[in-house]
């Protein structure tokens, strides 16, 4: 293992803290982060600029917004941030309907093949954290630790709710839990890439864990095969 490229994925539900926790792994291992999300995120935003509805999508406009995600003109910035076509849309991508549009976009299989190899592109050394929903099961299927973290929608919604408000945003916790939860339906529901727990995944209950102890005993599962 010492001489190879480290690689830890980490998938679940939207809300369940898989950010937070891959940015710190990514930070404290000095390896690579891939935010997948962000890439459906900015796949959506690019529809919208064009004029694209996301709403009844049908055939014709699979292939077109496939050809947007295959093209998308994205750079991540190591301070943070993202710039797509060279402007700064990180705060247009972090919106509750930016990702629900990223969902609606993430159900088109064309979309997820197109952006399959863009994906594979961050596995570079001396090591990946990969955050998304389907990392374990198609992206990195060979990764060697596979962490699906789960918690109420809830404890999700609560969470958001209060990460909402921090930044100024007015919302109401039954409407957030609604739309958690739609979108836990669309994305568990699709037939492309699932979100699903891959099989030989190791599945944390984050409900009543800080960040920090899921940090802990992710890290500790790591130190357990990297020896
Ligand atoms: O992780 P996120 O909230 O930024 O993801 C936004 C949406 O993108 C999510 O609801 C479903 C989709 N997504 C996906 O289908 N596969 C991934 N690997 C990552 C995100």
């Amino acid at each position: 293992m010492a001489d190879s490229i480290g690689l830890i994925t980490i998938d679940g539900p939207s809300g369940v803290g898989k950010g937070t926790l891959s940015a710190l792994l990514a930070e404290k291992l000095g390896w690579n982060y891939l935010d997948s999300g962000a890439l459906y995120r900015l796949t959506a935003l690019a529809c919208i600029q064009k004029e694209i509805s996301l709403d009844n999508i049908i055939d014709d406009t699979e292939s077109k917004i496939a050809d947007i995600a295959r093209t998308l003109d994205v750079k991540f910035l190591p301070q943070g941030g993202v710039l797509l076509e060279g402007k700064e849309v990180e705060a247009l991508i972090r919106t509750e309907s930016a990702g629900n549009n990223a969902s609606k976009v993430a159900v088109i299989t064309k979309v997820r093949e197109a952006l399959l190899q863009r994906q594979k592109n961050f596995f570079q050394a001396p090591g990946l954290v990969a955050d998304g929903r389907d990392m374990g099961t198609t992206v990195f299927p060979q990764a060697p630790l596979k962490i699906f973290l789960t918690a109420s929608a809830e404890e999700r919604a609560k969470r958001r709710y209060k990460q909402l408000i921090e930044k100024g945003i007015t919302v109401k916790m039954p409407d957030l839990v609604v739309e958690i939860q739609q979108r836990d339906d669309r994305d568990i529901n699709r037939s492309a890439s699932p979100l699903i727990a891959a099989q030989d995944a190791q599945t944390i209950d984050t409900s009543q864990l800080s960040i920090d102890e899921v940090y802990k005993e992710v890290l500790c599962l790591y130190q357990q095969i990297a020896v």
